[in-house]
C-alpha cells in the first residue's frame, strides 16, 4: 500500500472529535427536497442537482444567505430530528467519538418555529445516537450576529429552561461589522447561568476581534481564528494558553478565505505549537465531512502521521468532556502513532 492511502486509513480509522458542525449546514438536498416535500413547502430549484449547482461562494455572505434559505424547510420536531440523525449516523461511520455541535435557534424561531421543537428535536437525535453508537455529545446555542443583542438575550432567555441540554453558547453569521463587544452584556449572563463560551472570530475578521473574543466573551475556543496570523502578539497569547481554534479547512477554501487548499495556514499555526482542530462547519455545502476535511488537508499539506494524530489529540483536549475521558482517547491516539511509527520503521 502507498503512504497516502494508508494516511487515508488511519484518518478514517482513528477515533477523533468534531467541534465546529452547524447542525443546519449538515442539511443536504435530497433531505432538504424530502422535508419539503412533506411539509409542503415550495423550493426555487428544480431538483437536487439544482441545488447543489448554486453552491458557489465567493465570500461568508453569499453562503449564509443561501444557507438560511435551505434551513426553512424545517419545521417540526421530526425535521430536527432527521437532520441530526442523518448527520450522526455519518460520524459513526467515520469513527468520530464525540461532537459538539451548533445550532442557531433564532433562524428557526424568526419563522414562528418554537424554540422547544427545535431543541426537542436535535436532542432525542443525540441522545439516540449515543445509545446505538456510544458517540457523545455537547450541544452549543449560537447567536446570530447579525441580529441584536436584545434578541440574543431573548434566546437566551427562551433558553434557560432546557438549560439541562446545553453546555455553550457561540456567535456565528456575517461577522464583518458585528464584533464581539456587541454581545458582552448576553455572554457575561450565559456565563452567569453557568455555560461556557465560544465564538466565531477571525474567519473574514481581523485579529482585534480574536482579542474581543477571549477578553470580553471569555471564551474557551476560538471557532475558525485562522486570520490569528497577522497578529504575533496574538499568536503568543493563543499558544501560552493552550487556546483551541477550531479551523474548518474545505469551509475555507470554498468562502474564500484562502485562494486554495496548498496555501491553507493550518499547518503554519501547527508549527506555532497552536492547539488546532480540524471541522467540518457546514458539510452539506462545502463538500465534505470530517474525514474529507483532514484527508484533502493533508494531501494539499504534505502532514505527516505525527501531525494528523496530534490534529486528532487536539480534538479531545479541546473538548468539553471529562479529563480523564480526554486522556483515554489521547492515550489511544499516541498508541496508534507509535504502532504507525513502528511499521514503517
Ligand atoms: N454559520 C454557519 N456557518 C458559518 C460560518 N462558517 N461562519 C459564520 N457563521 C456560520
Ligand atoms: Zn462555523
Amino acid at each position: 500500500m502507498s503512504h497516502s492511502s494508508n494516511l487515508e486509513a488511519l484518518i478514517r480509522q482513528m477515533p477523533k472529535a468534531e467541534l465546529h458542525l452547524h447542525i443546519e449546514g449538515s442539511l443536504e438536498p435530497e433531505l432538504m427536497f424530502a422535508i419539503a416535500q412533506r411539509n409542503q413547502i415550495p423550493l426555487r430549484f428544480p431538483s437536487v442537482d439544482a441545488v447543489r449547482e448554486a453552491y458557489n461562494f465567493h465570500n461568508l455572505q453569499s453562503f449564509l444567505d443561501i444557507y438560511y434559505e435551505g434551513a426553512q424547510v424545517l419545521l417540526h420536531e421530526r425535521d430536527f430530528y432527521d437532520l441530526t440523525r442523518a448527520y450522526l449516523d455519518k460520524m459513526a461511520s467515520e469513527n468520530v467519538r464525540h461532537v459538539e455541535i451548533f445550532f442557531d435557534p433564532q433562524t428557526h424561531t424568526d419563522r414562528g418555529v418554537p424554540f422547544e421543537t427545535v431543541i426537542r428535536g436535535i436532542h432525542r437525535a443525540l441522545i439516540d445516537a449515543q445509545t446505538a453508537y456510544g458517540i457523545s455529545f455537547r450541544l452549543i446555542l449560537c447567536f446570530l450576529r447579525h441580529l441584536s443583542e436584545e434578541a440574543a438575550m431573548q434566546t437566551l432567555e427562551q433558553a434557560l429552561p432546557f438549560k439541562q441540554w446545553i453546555d455553550a453558547v457561540g456567535l456565528d453569521s456575517s461577522e464583518l461589522g458585528h464584533p464581539p463587544e456587541k454581545f458582552k452584556t448576553v455572554f457575561d449572563r450565559a456565563r452567569n447561568e453557568g455555560l461556557l463560551t465560544v465564538a466565531h472570530a477571525g474567519e473574514e475578521g481581523p485579529p482585534d476581534y480574536i482579542w474581543q473574543a477571549l477578553d470580553l466573551l471569555k471564551v474557551s475556543r476560538i471557532d475558525h481564528g485562522v486570520r490569528c496570523l497577522e497578529d504575533p502578539k496574538l499568536v503568543e497569547r493563543l499558544r501560552q494558553e493552550r487556546m483551541p481554534l477550531t479551523v474548518c479547512p474545505l469551509s475555507n477554501i470554498k468562502l474564500c478565505v484562502f485562494p486554495e487548499m496548498g496555501q491553507h495556514n493550518l499547518k503554519i499555526l501547527l508549527e506555532k505549537g497552536l492547539c488546532v482542530t480540524v471541522n467540518s462547519d457546514d458539510p452539506a455545502y462545502f463538500g465534505g465531512y470530517l474525514t474529507e476535511n483532514y484527508r484533502a488537508t493533508q494531501q494539499a499539506l504534505n502532514l505527516s502521521v505525527a501531525e494528523v494524530i496530534q490534529l486528532a489529540k487536539n480534538s479531545f483536549e479541546a473538548s468539553f468532556m471529562p479529563l480523564d475521558i480526554k486522556q483515554a482517547y489521547i492515550r489511544e491516539l499516541d498508541a496508534l502513532l507509535q504502532d504507525s511509527l513502528s511499521k514503517t520503521s
